[in-house]
């Protein structure tokens, strides 16, 4: 593991974001640039992931949710699909060894059990062998829609108010957030997109109500750890309000 510091040039802030939220784009434009093909961008992309969660650790940051295959995703060419899946295996099977090390608890959100079964055994083992770790969460998207998400979650609590365990009229807002994948993480104070597109596609919808967005044009692949440190800083100018004033 590479013992470089991790930062440079930009002083980390007091507010740190206690959750963080990565939507991981432009690793095709990227590629396209050095006419390499798409998979190029995406390992790359990997290397900005490795960057970033250690980036993201020595600041401080409790929990970092990446964005790394959509609902969506499902719509791109074949090849495309099956090489982000070796990816993922790759990352998990060379990232591990450091992430147990590191005291990193690994949690998945979306469906992911849609994935090759191999490659669901091998992200319920990554998330066992981390259970039980106290330190920061690296939370991975996987096969997540904030849409999907919201219609299972209230798929099980129609059911449980139809069984008379629940009063429909009495739902709330916490009793939804309990039924999200996210349950339990940190409140999201700060949702990156890299890129320069500027839309949530279908990302942590609910999450964000209250959390902050940036928009950087940094491409997913150039994303260092200064990028995060002055992602941090720009969040620490922000004033948060929640609808007061
Ligand atoms: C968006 O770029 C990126 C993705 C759809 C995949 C993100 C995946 C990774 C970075 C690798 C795997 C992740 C982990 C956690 C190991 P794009 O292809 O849409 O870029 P473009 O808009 O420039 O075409």
């Amino acid at each position: 593991m590479s013992t470089a510091p991790i930062l440079s040039s930009v002083p980390v802030d007091a507010a740190v974001p206690r959750h963080v939220a990565i939507i991981m784009d432009g690793n095709g434009r990227w590629a396209k640039a050095r006419h390499l093909p798409r998979v190029a961008g995406h390992k790359a992309g990997v290397e900005a992931v490795r960057r970033v969660t250690r980036a993201a650790r020595a600041m401080g940051v409790e929990a970092l949710t990446l964005y790394a295959f959509s609902s969506e995703n499902w719509r791109r060419p074949e090849d495309e699909v099956g090489a982000l899946m070796g990816l993922l295996r790759l990352f998990i099977r060379s990232d591990l060894a450091e992430l147990v090390e590191e005291n990193v608890r690994l949690r998945v959100i979306g469906d992911y059990r849609r994935f090759a079964p191999d490659l669901v055994a091998l992200v319920d083992d990554a998330m066992a062998k981390t259970a039980h770790n106290s330190g920061p969460i690296l939370v991975i998207a996987l096969n997540y829609g904030s849409q999907a998400e919201l219609v299972a979650a209230t798929r099980r609590l129609a059911a449980r108010a139809a069984a008379g365990e629940i009063d429909a009229a009495a739902i709330t807002a916490d009793d939804i957030e309990a039924e999200l994948d996210t349950a339990a993480l940190p409140p999201l104070d700060l949702v990156i997109r890299s890129s320069g597109e500027q839309r949530l596609s279908n990302f942590l919808l609910w999450q964000a109500a209250y959390a902050e967005l940036l928009f950087v044009d940094t491409l997913w692949p150039d994303f260092t750890a200064d990028t995060l440190a002055e992602a941090i800083a720009a969040f620490g100018q922000r004033q948060r309000r929640y609808g007061g004033l």
